[in-house]
């Protein structure tokens, strides 16, 4: 199991930190299997009533590793990252993010499948697929219009244009903007608030919610299709090495 995602509990709350700082907690395979497994260990444990997110290091996530995008080859369907958004999406517990910093690609997807989401000054979301010439995932296609409207997910998903916290409170991505020294305080509080709730009552709330199952999951199944296609092609290969020779700093 990866160590560079760290998990640990307080109180009914199961803390989960993507701690890969030197890379700007970019995601690999290895860290998508540990942050299955520890949506799986929430899933499982009566005594686990919310799950909460957050990156180490003043950072949320760059996204999924791009050099793991250039070697992901044909096996797009059984990939860790595949499994995770899977996971991700049918997680029957409250999920609450506190972002701070770069919250690219997965960073500003899984947002959508949060129910709380709390973020510093700092946070900067980006969902910059198309320009990487590949499609949204994790049901982005279908949520971002849900919630921002066409014209707003179009100039976010089509353009890849990046917003500040401001702008996804307005979104109606993020319930509050806080200070980065109160942030996880913040969102650990209400992660403990959601899970001392009645818990059937909030779990059936919860999926009421969010609406027919079925939907998303078709949903993702056909960003999954062209995702596979596009991950291959010339353009999301020129795209992955030009990041990845880029001069950094
Ligand atoms: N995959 C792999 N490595 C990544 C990464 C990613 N998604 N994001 C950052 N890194 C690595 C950089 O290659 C660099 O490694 P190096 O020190 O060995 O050269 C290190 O993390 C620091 O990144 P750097 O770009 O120098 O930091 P920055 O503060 O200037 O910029 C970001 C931070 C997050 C804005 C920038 O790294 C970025 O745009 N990352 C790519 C985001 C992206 O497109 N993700 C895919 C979404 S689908």
């Amino acid at each position: 199991m990866s160590e560079l995602i760290e998990t640990s509990r307080n109180g009914a709350v199961l803390c989960v930190v993507i701690a890969r700082p030197a890379k700007k907690n970019a995601l690999t395979g290895a860290m998508y299997q540990a942050l299955t497994a520890a949506f799986a260990q929430a899933s499982g444990d009566e005594a686990i009533g919310a799950l909460l997110l957050r990156g180490a290091d003043g950072v949320f996530t760059a996204g999924n590793d791009i050099g793991d995008f250039l070697a992901l080859g044909g096996h797009t369907e059984t990939s860790p990252g595949m499994q995770f958004i899977r996971t991700l999406a049918a997680f029957d517990k409250p999920l609450v993010a506190a972002v701070e910093g770069p919250a690219i690609g997965i960073g500003t997807t899984l947002c959508f499948h949060c129910d709380l989401v709390y973020a510093a000054p700092n946070a900067r979301f980006q969902m910059p697929f198309v320009s990487l010439g590949i499609v949204p995932e994790a049901g982005s296609s279908l949520l971002a219009p849900q919630r921002f409207g066409y014209a707003r997910a179009a100039q976010y998903i089509l353009l890849g244009e990046s917003f500040g916290a401001p702008a996804a409170l307005d979104l109606g991505l993020a319930n509050a903007i806080v200070e980065p020294w109160q942030l996880y305080d913040h969102a650990l509080e209400k992660a403990q608030a959601l899970a001392a709730q009645p818990r059937d009552a909030l779990l059936a709330s919860r999926r009421l919610l969010r609406g027919d199952p079925a939907i998303l999951k078709a949903r993702m199944d056909e960003e999954l299709r062209l995702f596979g296609e596009a991950v291959r092609s010339p353009q999301a290969r020129a795209a992955f090495t030009a990041f990845m020779q880029k001069p950094k700093g």
